[in-house]
């Protein structure tokens, strides 16, 4: 391919993943399956490689991220950022029509918008291009989070159509519900500390240095503004709606995210509507936001200190009841952390019977002063467990002692310990408190650990509360005859389970050390881990020096792992576990063997017998490492057709022995 013919396929690759992404990501109506864009994603991947003259800041691999920023410079806002007026009263939402009709002679329309709930963001587009991303900051200057907000799928980085030479869209960036609870059921499962709320999360994904995080975190976007020297439109919704031509994740009236009226009582309608049904949305709003139409209008009114006079917001009530405080019980989790639970005389809220409410931990109560019996404020809220959020003090009985915390585990009595940094308790009793085996034998036999079929939480239990097992390794002693005599246990389902723990001695080596339930060491970590050490030996034998050298193993995750191995306990689980059978060694795909043990590599270009990805399995694959530059300490830079010259430089500059696509094949053999 020549380089025209490449800038030809680059440009033609670029604008059809564009397409699809906002077939995908904006109008919900894929045309073409993950692995048909995954096919053109590689091919372009593959050409900017061969071409990195030709790869664009804008092109569609920038979603994937990569990019890091150090530091987030300071921005000023070409046009200020400015907030709205807020108000939780139809009252004053009739009250500020009112003075907008006495002011204004003509009649009024109006656009009621979602008050989405998470991050504002100032877009600015030249040419088409999207050019910088800045937060809103104090309202003055903000930070600039280009690379980061590139990732974002609904954002487009290039636009369609006929655009203005250079203007700003203004928009919210938030974390739609499912990637929410996805995200921190994954780091319950990490035994990670979990994220109060959507918009959170937003906000600190926004400020992430590593822009690739900031694209597996699935944040998604809703424009609600236009700004430029030079305004085209004759108001705000013909601005939203033509934004949505040129590619933007504008709401429509479709179905009822945005809507024109012209009255109070279509105001109303509006508010009513989405008061009733915004738990139906995937996304958080906390309100609704009126907006007159008319930009010409919009200026005569003008703006207060802070906010315009032609808009403002109706926030809905999060709906509170008070009740009373029956008791506080203490959970405990696989981890060993300790969750209070603040029982709760029942009452209704939002249509469903609360009886329970998350107290967090020991400062959270602290901060609500509770004492016994207290007569609590629960909200529901943008979290999804109710919370209590304040104390009637009127009806504190005088004699009611202050909440104290416990300082002994409620489940094995052991002392409770909080570590440094760290908001919640633990039980440090991991090998005798019941939840915590309990918990750590759940997640040995879970699906995406050791898989094993025909058993579940509640026999777990009953096998630990029988003491027939205390721990992971003593399921494979189970006999049949000792299942079978458990209550309730049919000949069926003790065959069942006992074939279920023979057939886990197959289940590969990455999900047993995932299975293992070392803290930190997740799904992912594990296939790292696996595919670095190969086996058990090599792990466990590891210093903390191999174990950093490992991608994306830092320091947290690298001590957790010596902690577990220098632990004689755990030594003795992992050796009983192999002397049971189960896989202690990766299986090598076929084609493996050890030829490039000790050297590292770095991968650059375009290769003809393998993609990139491919070659740098193939080394791994022969015991050769990857890693991304080149330093001192690389031995080879594998060179591809195209390869970057920064890269070819630095090689030659230290000597690094540059290899050829068929030098590399010879090498492995
Ligand atoms: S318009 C000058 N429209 O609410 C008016 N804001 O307090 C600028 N927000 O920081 C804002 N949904 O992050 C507008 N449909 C919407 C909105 C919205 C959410 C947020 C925005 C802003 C805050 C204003």
């Amino acid at each position: 391919m020549n380089k025209d013919q490449a800038l030809g396929r680059i440009n033609f690759l670029s604008e059809e993943i564009e397409k699809h992404n906002h077939l995908y990501y904006v109008v919900n109506q894929p045309e073409i399956s993950d692995y048909d864009f995954d096919v053109l994603l590689k091919e372009l991947e593959a050409l900017e490689a061969q071409f990195p003259e030709f790869a664009s800041e804008h092109s569609p691999t920038k979603r994937v991220g990569g990019d890091i920023t150090r530091k987030f410079e300071t921005v000023v806002h070409r046009f200020p950022m400015l907030s709205l007026s807020n108000t939780y009263s139809e009252e004053e939402i009739q009250d500020w029509e009112n003075r907008i009709k006495k002011s204004i002679d003509e009649k009024v329309e109006y656009v009621c918008e979602l008050k989405y709930d998470g991050v504002a963001i100032g877009i600015r587009y030249q040419n088409g291009l999207l050019t910088r991303a800045v937060t809103r900051g104090d309202g003055t200057q903000g930070e600039d989070v280009t690379n980061n907000v590139k990732t974002i799928r609904s954002v487009p980085l290039k636009l369609k159509g006929d655009f203005p030479e250079d203007f700003e869209i203004r928009g919210e960036i938030f974390m739609p519900l499912t990637r929410f609870l996805k995200l921190n059921a994954e780091r319950e499962e990490n035994g990670e500390q979990l994220f109060a709320n959507p918009r959170n999360t937003a906000a600190g994904t926004l400020k992430m240095q590593d822009s690739k995080i900031v694209a597996e975190r699935g944040l998604d976007s809703y424009l609600y503004g236009f700004y430029a020297e030079t305004n085209p439109f004759k108001g705000h919704f013909e601005a939203v709606e033509t934004a949505l031509d040129w590619g933007f994740k504008a709401p429509t009236p479709k179905n009822r995210l945005i809507e024109k009226t012209d009255s109070i009582a279509g105001i109303m309608d509006f508010i009513h509507y989405w008061d009733k049904h915004r738990d139906d949305l995937p996304f958080e709003i906390d309100g609704v936001v009126i907006k007159v139409n008319d930009y010409g209008i919009q200026k005569k009114l003008g703006f207060t200190a802070k906010s315009p006079r032609w808009a403002i917001a109706f926030k809905f009530k999060t709906e509170r009841v008070e009740t009373q405080l029956e008791s506080v019980t203490y959970q405990v989790g696989r981890t060993g952390a300790i969750t209070p639970v603040a029982n709760l005389k029942p009452v209704q809220l939002g249509g469903t019977t609360v009886k329970r409410a998350s107290l967090h931990n020991a400062d959270q109560i602290e901060k609500l002063d509770l004492h016994e019996s207290d007569y609590v404020y629960v909200e529901k809220g943008g979290e999804i467990i109710p919370k209590i959020v304040g104390v009637n003090l009127e009806k504190r009985q005088p004699i009611a002692g202050k909440l104290i915390y416990i300082s002994a585990c409620p489940e094995c009595g052991s002392e409770l310990i909080r570590r440094e940094g760290e908001a919640q308790h633990f039980c440090p009793n991991e090998k005798g408190c019941s939840p915590q085996i309990k918990g750590r034998i759940e997640h040995f036999i879970s699906r995406k650990a050791m898989n094993i079929e025909g058993l579940g939480a509640e026999t777990v239990d009953m096998l630990v509360e029988r003491n027939m097992i205390s721990n992971y390794a003593d399921l494979y002693e189970l006999t049949y005859d000792q299942v079978l005599q458990m209550d309730r246990m049919a000949e069926k389902s003790a065959e069942n389970l006992i074939s279920g723990i023979n057939a886990s001695r197959d289940v590969p080596f990455e999900r047993v050390l995932f299975a293992l339930g070392i803290r930190y060491v997740g799904e992912t970590v594990a296939k790292k881990l696996a595919k670095y050490f190969k086996n058990m030996d090599a792990l466990m034998s590891a210093s903390y020096d191999d174990l950093v050298a490992v991608d994306e193993i830092g320091e947290r995750i690298a001590i957790s792992i010596q902690q577990f191995f220098l632990d004689d306990y755990n030594k003795g689980l992992v050796e009983r576990l192999r002397s049971y059978g189960l896989q202690f060694e990766l299986k090598e795909k076929e084609g493996a063997s050890n030829v490039l043990e000790g050297k590292t590599f770095v991968v650059s270009g375009v290769f003809n017998a393998f993609s990139r990805e491919e070659i740098k399995e193939v080394i791994e694959m022969n015991g050769g490492k990857n890693v991304s530059s080149v330093s001192s300490k690389t031995d080879y830079l594998l060179a591809g057709d195209g390869m970057g010259p920064s890269k070819l430089k630095k090689a030659t500059d230290l000597g690094v022995k540059i290899l050829s696509e068929d030098e590399f094949i010879k090498m492995i053999g």
